[in-house]
């Protein structure tokens, strides 16, 4: 059965990036109602900006805003998770849903931090959510149900693609695909400015690498193919392609790739406690 938002209250708790790009999404795509729902950051004169720019009721006040709210977005920094869960427990009780997208933050810190079975999805989204093209790990904490996971499924399928993970991947879905945004974009900027190298205008260029990575990604998910059997299909025997990747190789690519996502999968263990 699909997850009914109809009348369903929700806080966001830190509309900054993260916050704010699903806070918006999920109002433009009318999966939530301006009415039934509202958001908080730290700063008064920001809240006053996004009340205007969101046309939600945002504040600074994160016990006032999850009073009666169905399901409590949990968009603050790592390092804050663990104050705000204590100013918001006294208005939180296990018929309500938290979904935390904090990286390093488990759920049972979570339900630690607050009285009672209160159940918790723990997701991972990334920046590309706010086309709708965005990627969402998810796990469920220890009083999460089924219909609880429906509801982050649901919600998170208005942003992107879902799938859902044992919590101990957590860290390396924040590695791969919540920082893997950035690692494309320098990729692709590198792909313009190879182009620009090459003769071609900037903005030709860098049309050319973004349509070729969006291309290359859609092929790899609608045909479900190896990457490295799609790459062979581009590689003609003594043609070009085999000479760019031969300087690929040698510039270490590859490893160079895993390395960043390694070292990225780690720090975000650590970020709650830093
Ligand atoms: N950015 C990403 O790509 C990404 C991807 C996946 C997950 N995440 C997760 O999303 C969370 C937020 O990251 P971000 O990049 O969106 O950071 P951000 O832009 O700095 O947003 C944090 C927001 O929290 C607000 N805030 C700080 N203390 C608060 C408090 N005590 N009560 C209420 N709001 C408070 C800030 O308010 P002010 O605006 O007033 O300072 C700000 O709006 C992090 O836990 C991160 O791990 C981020």
């Amino acid at each position: 059965m699909a997850a009914d938002f109809a009348g369903k209250r929700v806080a966001v708790l830190g509309a900054g990036k993260m916050g704010g790009i699903l806070l918006k999404a999920l109002l433009d795509k009318g999966l939530l109602s301006p009415k039934a729902t509202c958001a908080t950051v730290a700063h008064e004169d920001r809240a006053r900006c996004l009340t205007e720019k969101l046309g939600v009721p945002v504040g600074t006040d994160n016990l006032a805003a999850v009073r009666g709210a169905d399901i409590i977005f949990v968009c603050v920094k790592p390092q804050v998770v663990q104050e705000v869960m204590e100013q918001i427990r006294p208005n939180v009780s296990p018929n309500q849903l938290i979904i935390s997208v904090a990286a390093s933050v488990a759920t049972n810190q979570i339900e630690k931090a607050l009285a009672g079975e209160v159940p918790v999805i723990r997701a991972m989204p990334n920046t590309p959510c706010v086309l709708g093209v965005g990627m969402t790990a998810f796990c469920k904490g220890r009083f999460a149900k089924p219909q609880h996971a429906e509801m982050a499924s649901a919600l998170f399928s208005v942003v992107g693609r879902t799938v859902v993970v044992d919590e101990k991947h957590m860290d390396a879905v924040t590695g791969l695909s919540a920082s893997g945004p950035a690692y494309i974009y320098i990729i692709l900027e590198s792909l313009a400015e190879a182009g620009v190298k090459v003769g071609l205008p900037r903005d030709i260029a860098t049309l050319l690498a973004a349509q070729t990575t969006l291309g290359a990604a859609t092929v790899v998910l609608e045909t479900g193919d190896h990457p490295a059997l799609l790459k062979d299909a581009v590689t003609t025997p003594a043609g070009c392609t085999i000479d760019g990747i031969m300087e690929l190789e040698e510039g270490k690519l590859r490893v160079t790739l895993i390395k960043a996502v390694v070292k990225a999968a780690q720090r975000a263990k650590e970020l709650a406690y830093s």
